[in-house]
């Protein structure tokens, strides 16, 4: 299986960026592990912190790749233009977040990803990439 996780912004950060809420380790880390852990799916990585190269992402594997892991980071709450092009593209999508969304600030509550995604998995730190890797094996 063809598989790419795409992080959006600020995500970059994460090993150093409020610890106590994403954990301290760094995606770079997690991936690894992860890579190691499911040999037989390519699994590759993007992040960026511009909402047109997500944009720009997700068409260029929208087409031909099996899966799609987004978190669209604070996108999610933000971007009718990631929302309109999950709906755009072939490829399904699963939405995943770190934290428990709905258990933090209100405008977290609501997300453009959501009604376009296969679906969403969150609140269960880094495992939630896992746990959605795991559904398209
Ligand atoms: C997040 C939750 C978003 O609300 C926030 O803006 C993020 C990270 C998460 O993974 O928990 O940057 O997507």
């Amino acid at each position: 299986k063809k598989l790419i996780i795409i992080n959006g912004p600020n995500l970059n950060l994460l090993g150093k960026r409020e610890p106590n809420i994403y954990g301290s380790l760094t995606f770079t880390e997690f991936l690894e592990e992860i890579v190691g852990k499911y040999p037989d799916a390519s699994i590759e990585y993007f992040q960026s912190n511009i909402e047109g190269e997500l944009i720009d992402k997700l068409q260029e594997v929208g087409y031909t790749y099996d899966g799609i892991v987004l978190n669209a980071a604070a996108y999610t709450h933000t971007s009718v233009g990631i929302g309109d092009a999950i709906k755009a593209i072939e490829t399904p999508v699963i939405e995943v977040h770190i934290s428990n969304t709905f258990g933090r600030e209100e405008f977290r509550h609501q997300s453009f990803i959501s009604p376009n995604a296969k679906g969403v998995i969150l609140g269960f730190g880094l495992q939630s990439y896992e746990l959605a890797i795991q559904s398209f094996l």
